[in-house]
């Protein structure tokens, strides 16, 4: 066991686990430049994507639907001018990469399959731990969109429900630059939502199962030091503002499900057969 019975305990009354100094910030670093390296080669006349949980914004996002086997670029929402020039320079307007870089960037590849996080998966409950998917999260200075209240299970489904993220601050994260917040406890509430690929194979739409508002006023700021790494429920509901801040809030997180779940055709993220998923 990697994580104590006592935090173990804490997981699975809370619905989040926070594990500081997991990561050195030597490998933090290097996992942030090798980002910085994607941006750089990346053509944003590829696509202009724009990224948030509203779903009406990802509708029918082709080359968000397509990325699930792929290492693409996604804008933030407030990244453009209206005449679509990019405020800052493109390095400073890219909200995230996503979502298989841990299955096709060396880099990624080793910052994510460890053997402490193979245990770590164990130890929350994982027999046999699939990364699903992979993303480099940017929260940009000044234009770091919110990420509205919700839990993961809604966009990742397997049946039974096993998704469970690995978040990484890679930068210290605090309400200034736009740290998560969550609802200690909330994992105990069943998925409200679900997101899902239209019968076209194009767009995505999202099916609200149950429409109350969360009870925002439970939220609490997961303020953390770079090179912690919490992990999350996939009923927990979680959020983080806008980063209105000059400085970024670099974060690396994965998705992992169980082997042996059902994992429908539905979900919005599809692989090609030719890149099944794989554990650690
Ligand atoms: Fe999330």
């Amino acid at each position: 066991m990697f994580i104590t019975q006592e935090q173990i305990q804490l997981f699975e009354r809370d619905g989040f686990l926070v594990l500081e100094d997991l990561v050195s910030q030597e490998a933090c670093n290097v996992l942030r430049h090798r980002a910085s390296e994607i941006v750089e080669t990346f053509d944003p006349s590829e696509s202009v994507s724009i990224f948030t949980t509203n779903e009406q914004t990802r509708f029918s996002d082709r080359y968000f639907v397509e990325s699930g086997d792929k290492i693409r670029c996604f804008f933030e929402e407030e990244a453009f001018e209206e005449n679509g020039e990019l405020k800052q320079p493109k390095e400073l307007s890219i909200n995230k990469i996503g979502h298989a870089m841990h299955d096709l960037d060396p880099v990624f590849d080793n910052f994510s399959r460890t053997p402490e996080l193979a245990e770590i998966a164990k130890d929350v409950g994982f027999k046999d731990p699939r990364i699903l998917q992979s993303m480099f999260i940017f929260k940009q200075p000044h234009i770091g969109g919110e990420v509205v209240c919700h839990q993961d299970a809604t966009f990742l489904h397997t049946e039974p429900l096993s998704v469970k993220g690995f978040w990484f601050a890679l930068e210290d994260a605090t309400q200034e630059n736009g740290c998560m917040w969550a609802i200690p406890g909330g994992h105990r509430s069943p998925v409200k939502s679900r997101f899902f690929r239209s019968e076209s194979g194009e767009g995505t739409e999202m099916e609200i199962f149950d429409d109350t508002p969360w009870e925002e006023s439970k939220l609490v700021p997961l303020e953390v030091k770079a090179g912690t790494m919490v992990v999350l429920h996939g009923l927990l509901p979680h959020m983080s503002f806008a980063n209105r801040s000059a400085r970024t809030r670099h974060a690396y997180t994965m998705h992992l499900i169980e082997g042996t779940a059902d994992y429908p055709e539905w979900n919005w993220l599809q692989r090609s057969p030719e890149m099944p998923l794989r554990g650690f």
